[in-house]
């Protein structure tokens, strides 16, 4: 049968880019099914457009729900489609719930799992990602990791040694793949930026499900557009709650629609500083040498901050961090963490192929 690869949120897309591509250059069949929790376009499907990435064979349209509703109506879609198609692998990416939905299905029918960025832990169980994540590798056959500290945890976990595979980071393929093509000056331009600033991103449960939470964060960020213009590309599921806090009422916060990924890719790039609950952009800054403020109390990504510009930071504190970074001009030169050099996708194939 052939790979089937798994998809359904925004930050899958730029993960398994590469290893669709690589696995067509070596001539491999395989099937894209997207469970549709990300719906919205400026969620999906420019990113789909953007990154060359084959229109899903399947569409799931499970949409949002809670997360029982939400997993268990992509369980029973997936449980159909895999039943049919009978893949030799299913292929799974990252964290969100289609990953984990599509890995208990796919082990309870004996298929093999394969999951792209295995074994990250961020050791915070109130995180659904660390679920997701947890359970996901528990039913891996085959575990992709982005860094050696994920192996470490694998290990720890008791996962044999011959399952893991260290191949570097998928998303920074497709990062360094598009750099070319996401222009900054187009990006400020468009949202009439003249001088320095700084991209923010929040949307994580923690952050902004709550009204005093959400007070914090708009506290943060009018406290850093005090400094510096703040670019707000706006979550859904942010959006209610931060424009009840008022985000808006500061004259250098530009709240605007998420953006496409070339665009959000050249705004990081031209920034002063990021301030961000996300986990791939702490990865993203890495590798652009953007520094990096993290709004979260850890990271399930270390070697952001051991060998990258990300700093951890609390709503105490994050107004200092920021006006360290800005005192500073921004570094020329930076450490890269090893194999973030925009051939992991080509690695994963080979290990997917040869198993
Ligand atoms: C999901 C992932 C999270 C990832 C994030 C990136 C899980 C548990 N979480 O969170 O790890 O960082 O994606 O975006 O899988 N909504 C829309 N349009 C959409 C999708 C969502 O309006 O296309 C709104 C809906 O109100 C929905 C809410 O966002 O209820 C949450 O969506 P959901 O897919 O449950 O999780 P995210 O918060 O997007």
């Amino acid at each position: 049968g052939p790979f089937l690869h798994v998809v359904g949120a925004r930050p899958n897309f730029p993960k398994a880019a590469p290893v669709l591509h690589a696995l067509r250059d070596r001539g491999q069949d395989q099937l894209l099914v997207h469970t549709g929790q990300h719906y919205d376009d400026a969620m999906s499907r420019v990113f789909l457009d953007e990154l060359g990435i084959p229109h899903p064979d399947r569409n799931l349209a499970v949409g949002s729900g809670t997360h029982a509703v939400q997993t268990a109506a992509t369980m029973v879609r997936l449980e159909e489609v895999f039943t049919e198609t009978r893949p030799r692998t299913v292929v799974v990416y990252g964290d969100v719930n289609s990953t984990v939905a599509a890995a208990l299905v796919a082990a309870k029918l004996h298929i093999p799992v394969a999951h792209v960025e295995a074994g990250l832990r961020s050791f915070d169980r109130t995180m659904p990602e660390e679920i997701n994540r947890l359970v996901t590798d528990q039913l891996s056959d085959v575990l992709l990791a982005t860094s050696a500290d994920a192996i470490d945890h694998l290990t720890h976990e008791g996962v044999p040694e011959e399952r893991t595979h260290l191949v570097g980071n998928p998303m920074i393929d497709t990062l360094l793949a598009n750099l070319d093509r996401a222009d900054n000056d187009a990006a400020r331009a468009t949202h009439g930026l003249t001088g320095d600033y700084a991209v923010a991103t929040m949307h994580r449960p923690a952050n902004v499900d709550t009204p005093d939470r959400a007070q914090a964060v708009v506290a943060t960020l009018h406290g850093i557009a005090d400094q510096v213009d703040v670019v707000l590309p706006l979550h859904p599921r942010a959006r209610p709650t931060l424009t009840a806090a008022g985000v808006t009422d500061h004259p250098r916060v530009h709240v605007i629609e998420p953006r496409p990924y070339l665009e959000f890719i050249g705004l990081v790039r031209g920034a002063r500083l990021v301030v961000t609950d996300s986990g791939g952009i702490q990865e993203e800054t890495t590798v652009l040498g953007v520094p990096c403020l993290t709004l979260r109390p850890n990271t399930e990504r270390p070697v952001t901050i051991t060998h990258g510009t990300n700093r951890l930071v609390t709503f105490d504190d994050v107004l200092d961090h920021a006006q360290d970074v800005l005192a500073v001009p921004r570094a020329q030169t930076w450490p890269v963490p090893p194999l973030w050099d925009g051939k992991a996708g080509q690695r994963i194939a080979d290990v997917l192929v040869g198993t």
